[in-house]
């Protein structure tokens, strides 16, 4: 009876801590979402000349890029399919291997960025560059609102 007790014990605990896990790790990578649309901003609106331009920002944006994308890319787990509003298709798990070197594209475009950026007009010809990394991987892989 005690180990019957002990054995449903253990069941529930693990259920919980599974169920946790997944809802963590959609959390941790909205939040890594969030950390690459807030690293966009600045070089966003310099793009369009509603902010002047300031190199050291763009830098720091595509170091974040590069940090944020090496994160995202573990935090699609297999049991973080559903669940906490998430708006991953099922597609990533379906084609996983496609969907994390998306994430090592835009790492290395941003990478390539870093040096390639050297004043406005380098700018201006790059960065849209980085940011199309963005768009190509939600288009097939994040929900339509
Ligand atoms: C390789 C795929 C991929 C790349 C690259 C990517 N995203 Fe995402 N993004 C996703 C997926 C998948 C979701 C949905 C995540 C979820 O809801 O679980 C998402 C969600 C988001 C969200 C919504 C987060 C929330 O609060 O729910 C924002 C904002 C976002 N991405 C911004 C960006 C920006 C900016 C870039 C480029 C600098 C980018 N993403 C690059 C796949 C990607």
């Amino acid at each position: 009876m005690l180990r019957i007790i002990a054995a449903a014990a253990a069941i529930a605990v693990g259920a919980t801590a599974v169920y946790a896990q997944n809802l963590d790790a959609i959390k941790a990578r909205k939040e890594s979402m969030k950390a690459l649309s807030a690293a966009a901003k600045g070089p966003g609106g310099m793009m369009k000349g509603e902010v002047p331009f300031a190199l050291p920002t763009i830098q720091a944006s595509l170091k974040a890029f590069q940090e944020q994308a090496a994160k995202s890319k573990g935090l699609f787990l297999d049991n973080a399919k559903t669940g906490g509003d998430t708006e991953a298709l099922p597609a990533i798990w379906e084609k996983k291997a496609d969907c994390v070197g998306k994430f090592d594209k835009l790492a290395a475009a941003a990478k390539a960025a870093e040096t390639a950026i050297k004043d406005e007009a380098s700018f201006k010809a790059e960065f849209g560059k980085v940011m199309s990394n963005c768009g190509s991987c939600h288009k097939e892989y994040r929900k339509a609102k």
